[in-house]
């Protein structure tokens, strides 16, 4: 994102007025070079400490096959949380060990057509293994891991492992996860975990790394099994406000290398590939939502209606998220306290709060939400009737819409009504 001199905001090289003319507004825009420069910064961090290592890209982040595409170009492969998702990589042209499944909480139609899509198996529970092995013995199995430890730089209801949590298997249940599968015939093995979400610190993954590889070193040296992988999960985090550190990268890899090669040595396992599943690091801060101001309301303070409301974005109504917001063309004006909010009848809709904006932001004006790549469209939804917007992609000068904005047949198509409901 760039900011001109007369204070017209670019997304790559074309100005938001142009690609608002174009779609209408709401709008999610990804910057395509961001992304392919995100991707490429931490696959040579890991890479330059570990070179045997490959990140899956989890799809459920934004879910555009444009997107995804990029990513799939750049040599990713994908992590998939549903069968839908398995499907999304197929559409990729993936499949087979460039796709890992790690649903939880599956039904038994989940597991006969995850098993089916002879993607990686990745098993959130011990109690899933009788249930997989009566379509067959897999022939490569992985177990998600619960460390025992979670951390989340958005708050303590994202974190994902630890004892709040409800995935992965209990550290305490991990040999026997394993010795069951090897017991079952499994002949080759892979581990998995996810314990955070959006850290910005490198200590922390160097930390989780060792709590993973104590326990799967200790399965790998018992039951004499070889993990082909070990996949450390997401989580690598981004700065939502101005003033976050930014996530220091090769101090990551190196920190995470460091404890892997030696937990490697400790536990004389064979040195398996490792993986990672970023999201958010490559297609977060590349993401953007451009909305425009249409209702200036002064009441018991100023608020701005937008079309950007929590049905646009989840994440701030959801869990509280930050993210930065731009006025096109007003960026360099006085500021005041402003309100900012969507079209939504419910008051968490009014999800900017006494945010210091440009004061003279008013009707027709193009706001710019910073960080809408990662969670953005992908958690949007229909309620009160309002439609999904639709997503464009840019790329130098060009733009190309890569999702159209949903219409009124896709709100009715859907459903259906019974004949006798239509009488009077
Ligand atoms: C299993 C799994 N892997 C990877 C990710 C991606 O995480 P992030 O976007 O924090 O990198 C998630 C996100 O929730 C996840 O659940």
């Amino acid at each position: 994102m760039e900011i001109r001199d007369n204070g017209q905001i670019y997304l790559e090289g074309v100005s938001v007025e142009e690609l608002a003319s174009a779609y209408g507004t709401p709008l999610y825009v990804y910057e395509e070079n961001r992304i392919r420069a995100n991707y490429r910064r931490a696959l040579s961090a890991f890479r330059k400490y570990y070179p045997d290592t490959r990140f899956f890209y989890a799809i459920k982040a934004n879910n555009n096959l444009a997107v995804a595409n990029i990513l799939r170009q750049e040599g990713a492969g994908i992590d998939a949380a549903s069968v839908n998702e398995i499907l999304l990589a197929k559409e990729l042209g993936l499949g087979g060990e460039d796709v890992m499944f790690s649903g939880n909480f599956l039904s038994d139609d989940d597991i006969k057509q995850g098993l089916e899509s002879g993607v990686i198996f990745n098993l959130d529970d011990l109690s899933l293994l009788p249930r997989v092995l009566k379509h067959g013995v897999p022939e490569m199995l992985s177990f998600r891991v619960n460390p025992g430890y979670g951390q989340c730089d958005i708050g303590a209801f994202v974190c994902n492992a630890g004892p709040d949590a409800k995935f992965g298997v209990h550290p305490d249940k991990v040999l026997d996860a394993y010795r069951a599968a090897k017991e079952a015939g499994v002949k080759r093995f892979g581990a998995h975990m996810m314990p955070g979400s959006s850290i910005r610190d490198p200590e922390y993954f160097g930390y989780v790394t060792g709590l993973l590889m104590d326990l799967i070193g200790r399965a790998g040296r018992e039951l004499g099994i070889d993990f082909e992988f070990i996949d450390l999960g997401g989580g690598l985090g981004i700065p939502y406000k101005h003033e976050d550190s930014v996530l220091d990268i090769d101090a990551a890899a190196a920190n995470v290398a460091k404890i892997f090669k030696e937990k490697i040595a400790e536990y004389g396992l064979k040195p398996p590939r490792l993986m990672m599943e970023p999201a958010r690091y490559f297609v977060g801060d590349a993401g953007y939502i451009i909305g425009r101001v249409h209702t200036v309301k002064d009441s018991y303070s100023r608020i701005i209606g937008t079309d950007v409301g929590m049905n646009i974005l989840a994440r701030p109504a959801l869990y509280g998220a930050y993210h930065h917001i731009y006025v096109n063309g007003r960026e360099q004006e006085e500021r005041m306290p402003l309100n900012l909010c969507g079209q939504l009848c419910e008051n968490t809709d009014l999800w900017v709060r006494d945010r210091m904006l440009p004061k003279g932001t008013t009707e027709g004006d193009l706001i710019v939400v910073e960080n809408g790549g990662a969670y953005g469209y992908a958690m949007s939804y229909q309620y009160n009737g309002r439609l999904r917007c639709g997503e464009a992609l840019v790329n130098g000068t060009q733009h190309n819409l890569i999702r159209r904005a949903e219409t009124f047949q896709d709100l009715i198509g859907l459903m259906n009504v019974p004949e006798y409901l239509k009488r009077n």
